[in-house]
């Protein structure tokens, strides 16, 4: 049987710095764990373009769309900055995800207790958080049609459409349920069902879902509410599930509970392949950094977390994945930091590479 095959598309900017540190780690797995991978390399972004004129080359899609899992880096950067909206950085990524089909958004929001301080919270009520936010990705307020900026009498009206069919919602639904059921068994479903029909509709279809799940605790909560009250308890939440809108703002807080940017991974996954693995795309939550760019400065541990999330959810290698995980946890509570990670006293920091080896060194020390 050939190797689970992974393509990697390091994009701009540190995506291409924290790329390096991810493939010392795939190294490493190859070697010490016996997990082979056919790893290629390809173009996305900025870096598309310079060579094709596109951000996502029709090869490159291709290649995609066979992979088992899909990583990348970061898109985008000042020198893209004004070109055409077509051929911007972001449309390879936006074309991935929607060609993909990738519905199911997945962020984690974990706090290392090495870096509670770093949270806007208090120490007590994000020490040991655990939270995984699931966003629908293809369809809501984002893609709802009719949309656009109309004239109406003498002024102009913008309008977007909120809209789910059954399928959309029940197919992230059972996503959220699935993985609901390799972690705690809980999950709260967020919507606005008193003000928008989408949401009754929302919350009709996941109360169905729940009964293919039965050991599930399902619990309903409004969106707003359930900002309220992912700043004032998170460690109630296990699994949330929430549409296209609410969840970008929801899993964008939630992450801030956390601490740094350069530690957020996520997952986005679509339908079953033939081989039973999802369709999957692994990428940092940061972008591509220009600020830091080339100084060696950039966090890889995003990268690295999301490559953790890829052994779990498309290698179904959930304790090399929490192996991974504890590494890193490992090299923080070492006080090992890049810069992002330290206060402003807080002593010299790692470099990217630096980081990447404490990673790997820490790997080393677990077996
Ligand atoms: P950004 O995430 O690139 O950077 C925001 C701030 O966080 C910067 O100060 C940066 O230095 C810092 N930062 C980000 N990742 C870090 C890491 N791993 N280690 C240490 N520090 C880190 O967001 P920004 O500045 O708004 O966007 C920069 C470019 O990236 C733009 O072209 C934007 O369009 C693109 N972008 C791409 C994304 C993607 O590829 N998924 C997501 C967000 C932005
Ligand atoms: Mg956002």
């Amino acid at each position: 049987m050939s190797n689970p095959s992974v393509l990697i598309l390091p994009g701009d900017g540190i995506g291409q710095e924290v790329m390096a540190e991810v493939r010392k780690i795939i190294t490493w797995f190859g070697d010490k764990r016996g997990l082979n991978f056919d790893v290629s390399e390809d173009l996305v972004g900025g870096a598309a373009y310079d060579k094709h004129g596109v951000p996502l080359a029709d090869e490159t899609m291709a290649k995609a769309q066979e992979a088992d899992a899909v990583l990348l880096g970061a898109v985008g950067g000042p020198k893209y900055d004004d070109l055409d909206f077509s051929v911007k950085p972001e449309r390879g990524l936006l074309r991935l995800r929607k060609e993909m089909d990738l519905y199911s958004n997945l962020r984690p929001a974990q706090c290392f207790d090495a870096l509670a301080d770093f949270s806007s919270l208090k120490k007590e009520l994000v020490a040991g958080l655990d939270i995984m936010i699931v966003r629908e990705l293809t369809s809501g307020v984002y893609f709802g049609e009719p949309r656009g900026i109309f004239e109406e009498g003498n002024e102009r009206v913008g309008i977007n459409t909120q809209r789910y069919t059954e399928s959309e919602i029940e197919r992230a639904a059972r996503s959220a349920f699935e993985l609901a059921m390799r972690r705690n068994k809980k999950l709260c479903s967020m919507e606005k069902a008193n003000v928008m029909e989408s949401g009754i509709l929302w919350r009709e279809v996941v109360t169905e879902v729940a009964k293919d799940y039965p050991e599930v605790e399902l619990s309903h909560m409004y969106a707003d509410n359930g900002a309220m009250q992912l700043v004032r308890a998170p460690k109630q939440f296990d699994v949330i599930l929430t549409d296209n809108l609410f969840g970008d703002i929801l899993s964008d807080c939630a992450a801030m509970l956390t601490g740094s940017l350069g530690m957020l991974p996520s997952a986005s996954l679509g339908a079953p392949m033939e081989n039973g693995r999802p369709k999957a795309l692994y990428e940092p939550v940061h972008g591509s950094a220009p600020d830091i760019t080339g100084q060696g400065k950039a966090n890889p541990c995003a990268c690295i977390l999301s490559f953790a999330m890829a052994l779990r959810y498309s290698f179904d290698q959930g304790d090399e994945a929490t192996r991974l995980e504890q590494a890193v946890e490992k090299v923080l509570a070492d006080g090992v930091r890049t810069g992002d990670l330290m206060q402003s006293d807080g002593g010299t920091p790692v470099s990217t590479s630096e980081m990447g080896d404490a990673v790997v060194a820490a790997l080393e020390a677990s077996l």
